[in-house]
């Protein structure tokens, strides 16, 4: 029986915090948790939830991933604990690493998740930064995994903003050497640093697009992946930015360029008829609520590796 292995690094902070060998495992490790052939409990154990940001998915596939696990989370958030007051970053991660055994933050800056990283003595994973959502692109990859049997042939188009969640699909399907093309308004191309590190990881560089034409991005695409094109922290640039990504929305007649096997994934929460259509969600080939319910499985996952 296949059981979960300790990572090499201490912390989940990017999606290239694990090797490929490891974050193949991990896939796997998250689909026998998926299919209840694998039960193993960390009891006792503590995971601690700093959300500086607001989140549903992300709190709630942790808690349940924990005790599923056998073990417990504490949920804490800038006003009810003494992060709004302005405590240390340094202060809250070396107390919060005396009663916690893994650590989860979702956060604004990622230099602050990395101050966290570097003053805790337990674990920490990215819950979602301005820069990155690599659990985000575990469960994205798994539901990719499932649907395909694999990654073989595989194009991936993202089509929107080059943000967090853009990003770890870059890094991620550079790993897993999936195709991956963005496709945003100029302007808005994902992070340039993390385009560089993904094409040192592609052995065949041609597999990495970022464009600002759709069409092409499109064509033969098998996995067709949108998201907000406003993130949190933005609301002030909304009114611009839904200017600026016009002509950008997912709709049925988007669809239908793509591949005839092609499925459709969002991160949610989504914009309805901004970025994709209510009909697209909600099309028989949407794998959204699929993809939501990997979220558990892929981080119970994450959790038992750094836990083991
Ligand atoms: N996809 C995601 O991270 O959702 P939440 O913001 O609800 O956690
Ligand atoms: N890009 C979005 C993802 C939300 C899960 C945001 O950062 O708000």
């Amino acid at each position: 029986m296949i059981k979960p292995i300790k990572l090499a690094k201490k912390n989940f902070l990017s999606s290239l915090d694990t090797s490929i060998e490891e974050l193949t495992h991990i896939l796997e490790i998250a689909d026998n948790f998926k299919k209840k052939k694998l039960n193993i409990k960390y009891t006792d154990k503590v995971l601690g939830l700093i959300f500086d940001k607001s989140s549903t998915r992300t709190r709630v596939s942790f808690q349940v991933a924990m005790s599923r696990l056998g073990g417990t989370t504490i949920d804490l958030n800038p006003t009810t604990s003494q992060i709004g007051r302005g405590e240390p970053i340094k202060d809250t991660a070396r107390v919060l690493s005396r009663y916690c055994d893994v650590l989860a933050i979702r956060t604004f800056r990622h230099s602050d998740l990395e101050e966290y990283a570097e003053w805790s003595t337990k674990p920490v994973i990215n819950a979602l930064t301005d820069l990155e959502h690599p659990c985000q692109a575990l469960a994205d990859f798994l539901t990719i995994k499932e649907e395909f049997n694999g990654f073989e042939n595989v194009a991936l188009t993202f089509i929107g903003d080059g943000n967090n969640v853009a990003n770890s699909l870059i890094l991620c399907g550079a790993l897993l050497g999936v195709e991956v093309r963005i496709a945003c308004p100029k302007g808005y191309e994902p992070n340039s640093l993390l385009i560089d590190k993904a094409y040192k990881i592609y052995n065949n560089k041609n597999l990495l697009k970022i464009t600002n034409d759709i069409n092409s991005a499109i064509l033969g695409a098998k996995v067709l992946y949108t998201d907000v094109w406003s993130s949190m922290g933005e609301e002030n640039q909304k009114d611009k930015k839904d200017k600026d990504f016009k002509g950008f929305t997912i709709d049925s007649n988007l669809v239908n360029k793509a591949d005839k096997d092609a499925i459709i994934l969002h991160c949610l929460p989504a914009y309805r008829s901004k970025e994709i259509t209510d009909e697209v969600i909600e099309s028989r080939k949407s794998r959204i609520f699929q993809q939501v319910e990997n979220r558990m499985h892929a981080q119970q996952a994450l959790l038992s590796c750094l836990l083991s």
